[in-house]
């Protein structure tokens, strides 16, 4: 069951969610762990890796975050927002137990048929990891059916990293190959990642293009340079899977915030492969 018919009818009505954990997960940036006030939605609410939903504090407006927890999760989802501006910085002054509205979910979806039994390389920067995590719960959920999975992530400074909790987890498991990395002006005492900007580190690991796809998601800058790492390394640009986050306001095709001539990301996008994305923006 998908929710952005809205109940009334009314495409913008949101439906209530609960915050039912909220993580600190850097001074900037918060988790929270919603569930649906309707029991219906709770049951039956579905998503596919990729989606994204509109998450609103009343009184400040609502954002477009990407569902960070796995499909397969019940009756919980997560998504993780910096504290950016207005609507992010109304969502960061809310409680565990405070309700938000919610739309969705939107957009399209990683193609995770095409990455059954490939090896999978995720790279994420800053907070572009969580666009990328729903992709990488579903894998481990059924980890026999890929290949080697690394995760690459980069932040600016160790005082940025999220997801310590998951990627402790990550680093335990000796089916994942975990490495994290900070900027060089971005270290401290206590790191025990590697030091480096991202696509540096990229060509460190080497990792092989053979039967491989790439899942990223990161500041423009980031891309541009992990893009020409991996085109050294070997790697096609259809082997890489992007998700783009333009400034969006309905999610539905109607407002016009998204689009790039005729094509409108909210429908369309926000998953494209790096072929699609050169089409799209001649500077890619
Ligand atoms: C499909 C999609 C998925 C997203 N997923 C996530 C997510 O999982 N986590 C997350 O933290 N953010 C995500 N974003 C970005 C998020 O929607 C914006 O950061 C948020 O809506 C900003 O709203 P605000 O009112 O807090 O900031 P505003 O007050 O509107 O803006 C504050 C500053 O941030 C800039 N800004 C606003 N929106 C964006 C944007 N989309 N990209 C770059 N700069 C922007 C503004 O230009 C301004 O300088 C996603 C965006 C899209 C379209
Ligand atoms: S966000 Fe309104 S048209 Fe895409």
């Amino acid at each position: 069951m998908q929710t952005h018919n809205g109940r009334s009818g009314n495409l913008y009505c949101p439906e209530m969610m609960t915050i039912k954990t909220l993580i600190e997960e850097s001074h900037d940036t918060v988790t929270f762990e919603l569930e649906f006030q309707d029991e219906a939605l709770r049951k039956n609410f579905s998503f596919k890796p990729g989606n994204f939903v509109f998450v609103g504090a009343f009184g400040y407006g609502e954002s477009a975050l990407t569902i960070a927890s796995g499909a397969t999760k019940k009756n919980l989802m997560d998504v993780t927002f910096r504290k950016i501006g207005r609507v992010t910085g109304g969502l960061g002054c809310l409680n565990q137990g405070d309700s938000v509205g919610f739309r969705g979910p939107y957009g399209n979806r990683f193609p995770m048929e095409e990455y059954k039994g490939k090896n999978l390389i995720f790279i994420a920067g800053g907070i572009g990891l969580p666009a990328v995590t729903s992709v990488l719960f579903d894998c481990l959920e059924d980890r026999e059916n890929y290949g080697d999975i690394t995760v690459l992530y980069g932040a600016r400074s160790t005082k940025d990293i999220i997801y310590r909790h998951h990627i402790a987890e990550w680093e335990a498991r000796s089916d994942i190959n975990m490495v994290k990395t900070v900027d060089p002006w971005g270290t401290a005492d206590d790191w025990d990642g590697k030091v480096g900007l991202l696509p540096v580190v990229l060509e460190e690991i080497n990792p092989s293009s053979e039967n491989t796809f790439v899942i990223m998601c990161g500041p423009p800058i980031m891309i541009k340079f992990a893009m020409q790492s991996l085109d050294k390394l070997g790697f096609k640009e259809d082997q890489v899977y992007l998700t783009v986050e333009n400034k969006m306001k309905c999610g539905l095709g109607k407002c016009g915030r998204c689009n790039i001539g005729d094509i409108y990301i909210c429908k369309e996008g926000p998953v494209y492969t790096a072929t699609r994305m050169k089409q799209m923006y001649p500077d890619f």
